[in-house]
């Protein structure tokens, strides 16, 4: 197995993200519409991780076009590849780099889509998008989902401990020299790696207990929190009040949080 990414890769994480592309979906799905991802393309899902987006784009670009998973995990790659031949599906293909040092392709996809992947790229984000625009085909276009802000995130009722551990989310990214801010900085630097940026947008917003976005934040907090306090990111006492009372308020139906912000710019190859 290539370097690990600092979220970790394992059976877990890999049921984490799963849940993750469930709750943001039809988000994506969106996204590619706007960004025109259409039957017969070919494009790269990079850092696809396990491929669960990979597979849905697969459908979108149909037979007739290819969906290629690009990842430094080999055990998310084997995972795709084995999903996609237990589903019979037959456009997906997977290609192992580490997108700070390989490039993807020359010249070769009409699209690229990436989601939750710039964030841990930050040191060398202007070297990553050159790689992406010239795997590229002329014209070719680029999608991207990744954090605005963590900040956002609040919640209601107010409960213990929920701020301090956005707070540490925020610095677990800086401390493994990722951002979580990544969206703020990402058209500009589109454009300064040859793209022209067509749309942007954010999403992200109101859940309530048990809904999707709850239920992913709430995952966030069940498996990282004993990171989060070892790396000394959150006192453990803030954990545990926070685990008692986003359990108390899960059964709240006045309860609701406000997510993290997601930006999704389109932006084509001139
Ligand atoms: C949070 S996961 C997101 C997976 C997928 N994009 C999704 O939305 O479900 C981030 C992925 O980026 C991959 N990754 C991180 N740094 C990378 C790099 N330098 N080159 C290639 N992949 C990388 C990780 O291995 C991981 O699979």
């Amino acid at each position: 197995m290539t370097e690990d990414y600092f979220i970790g890769v394992h059976a877990r994480e890999l049921e984490r993200l799963r849940d993750q592309h469930a709750a943001w979906r039809s988000e994506t799905q969106a996204l590619w519409a706007r960004a025109g991802f259409t039957t017969g393309h070919r494009l790269a899902d990079l850092g696809s991780g396990p491929g669960f987006a990979a597979l849905d784009l697969a459908a979108t670009v149909g037979a007739g076009g290819s969906v290629t998973g690009v990842d430094k995990a080999s055990p998310y790659l084997q995972f795709l590849e084995a999903e996609a031949r237990r589903r019979g599906v037959n456009n997906v293909h997977v290609l192992e780099a580490d997108l700070t040092r390989a490039e993807p392709g020359a010249g070769i996809f009409d699209g690229a889509f990436c989601r939750f992947f710039l964030a841990f790229l930050i040191d060398d984000l202007d070297g990553v998008l050159g790689r992406i625009h010239r795997s590229l085909k002329p014209g070719g276009i680029v999608a991207a989902m990744e954090y605005l802000t963590l900040e956002s995130a609040t919640c209601s009722p107010p409960i213990r401990g929920f701020d301090a551990h956005t707070r540490a989310w925020i610095a677990y990214y800086r401390r493994n020299g990722g951002d979580a801010t990544v969206g703020r900085i990402l058209p500009a630097k589109l454009e300064r790696a040859g793209f022209e940026v067509t749309s942007v947008e954010c999403v992200g917003g109101t859940a309530r207990p048990g809904e999707p976005w709850w239920n992913w934040w709430g995952r966030l907090m069940a498996d990282f929190g004993e990171t989060l306090v070892a790396d000394g990111l959150m006192p453990r006492t803030d954990l545990q009040a926070l685990r008692d009372d986003w359990t108390r308020i899960s059964t709240a139906a006045h309860a609701f949080i406000y997510t993290p912000v997601l930006v999704q710019v389109v932006a084509t190859k001139r």
